[in-house]
């Protein structure tokens, strides 16, 4: 079947890797990535597709109402995936103005813009349908547990009947009341409640899907993973907050592109689906997994990098533990993370140092030079 679907923020990190999967995968399908190239947007992620007949880069801002309706209504769009957004924590607590603005209003643009197109064809909302992104966030931290009286991580078993280890006994199910905490989570916490409401006031065929941390290549060097490789090759500080006893869930970004894939295509309509791998890790654990990694691929003998690790000051507000319930994915739809962790951080690992000339681009700056080299000064 012929579509034409939009893409937004695919030239981030998830949305590049989205965009690269359905490029290759759905040849009959057009995908328009539209993507503002914030600080976090960079078209290189893209370098082995933008020439593909399926293809096309739209500079553009979510909060740009009329342009995003001239493009739904011109391209005839059918589909929008939004992954656009202000995504890092530490900027959100200097600037919630920018997040507000991109993550609320932008969401709101997009969806009204989708509202009005599709409202005005013969066949309305048959066959369309508005998938929004959101993160694990929005349901707030969970705490560090010990029922089994041993020290945390312990086994413990998921509804789906998997083993894994976890630091509590409590985690993220779809049904939990939003508890955001930082400026960041409070807008994508928004956003979320507006798709919802555009489902339920005007029966907008909406998807929502709650995701916990990514890692993998592209990864813009602000968040952990990335800035941390990139410091131990260079010999600079790893600076950990607080004592480094947080806990996030990782999830390779390839595996939740393909849960948007299959959500995409076989989700309920209304229906909110939770992302994750059941792969909880404290930071400082996580922290010395990197350091062994990178010193063990660039031969250096182990613990060459441990005096790198510093600790300082903690994120304000720093949620504690987060921890996803996948199960209904898992049931309903049959997804199940393809990698274990130690692979994921292996290849991701390699992957950072194998591509130094990316990395070099971006902390260069060199990388916003792109879009005009290769749009406009063709
Ligand atoms: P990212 O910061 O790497 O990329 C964001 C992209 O959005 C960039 O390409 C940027 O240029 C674009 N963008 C920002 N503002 C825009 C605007 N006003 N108009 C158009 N484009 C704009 O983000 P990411 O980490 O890839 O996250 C993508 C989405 O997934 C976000 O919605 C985020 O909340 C969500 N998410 C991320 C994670 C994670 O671990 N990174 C986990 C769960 C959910
Ligand atoms: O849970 C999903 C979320 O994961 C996404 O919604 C966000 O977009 C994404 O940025 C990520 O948020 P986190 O705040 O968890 O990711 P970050 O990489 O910034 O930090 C991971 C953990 O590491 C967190 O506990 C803070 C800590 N940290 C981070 C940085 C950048 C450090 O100790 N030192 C650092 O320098």
């Amino acid at each position: 079947m012929k579509r034409t679907l939009i893409i937004t923020g695919g030239a981030g990190f998830i949305g590049s890797h989205v965009v690269r999967l359905f490029v290759n995968k759905y040849p009959e399908y057009r995908i328009i990535n539209l993507d503002k190239l914030t600080y976090a947007g960079n078209l290189a992620n893209l370098k082995d597709i933008e020439d593909k007949p399926n293809y096309k880069f739209v500079k553009m801002d979510i909060c740009d109402f009329e342009g995003v309706l001239k493009l739904m209504q011109d391209e005839k769009v059918d589909g929008v995936i939004h992954l656009a957004a202000e995504s890092h924590v530490d900027r959100s607590i200097k600037d919630p103005f920018t997040f507000a603005k991109t993550n609320v209003m932008g969401t709101l643009t997009l969806l009204q813009a989708a509202k009005l197109t599709w409202e005005a064809l013969p066949e309305k909302y048959e066959g369309k349908r508005f998938y929004h992104i959101s993160t694990d966030e929005v349901y707030g931290a969970l705490e560090i547990t010990d029922p089994a009286g041993v020290e945390p991580p312990f086994t413990t078993k998921a509804s789906s009947g998997r083993h894994h280890l976890a630091y509590g006994t409590a985690f993220f199910t779809e049904d939990l009341k939003y508890q955001p905490h930082s400026p960041y989570s409070a807008a994508k916490a928004s956003s979320d409640h507006f798709v919802r409401a555009y489902h339920d006031t005007y029966g907008l065929p909406v998807v929502v899907t709650n995701c916990s941390n990514n890692y993998g290549p592209y990864q813009f060097p602000e968040k952990l993973i990335p800035l941390f490789i990139n410091n131990i090759r260079h010999g600079k500080p790893l600076p950990v907050y607080g004592r480094g006893e947080n806990v996030r869930d990782w999830l390779y970004v390839e595996d939740h592109a393909r849960a948007i894939d299959l959500i995409f295509h076989k989700g309920k309509v209304a229906e909110t689906y939770n992302i994750g791998g059941f792969n909880e890790w404290k930071n400082i654990d996580l922290i010395k997994v990197l350091i062994r990694t990178v010193d063990r691929l660039l031969g250096n003998p182990e613990g060459t990098s441990d005096h790198l690790i510093t600790y300082v000051t903690d994120r304000a507000g720093h949620d504690l533990r987060y921890a996803i319930d996948s199960t209904k994915l898992q049931k309903e739809l049959g997804w199940e993370p393809s990698l274990q962790f130690e692979e994921g951080i292996e290849k991701t690992v390699r992957w950072y140092l194998d591509n130094q000339a990316w990395m070099d681009n971006v902390t260069s700056g060199d990388y916003q030079k792109y879009y005009d080299d290769m749009y406009l000064n063709r």
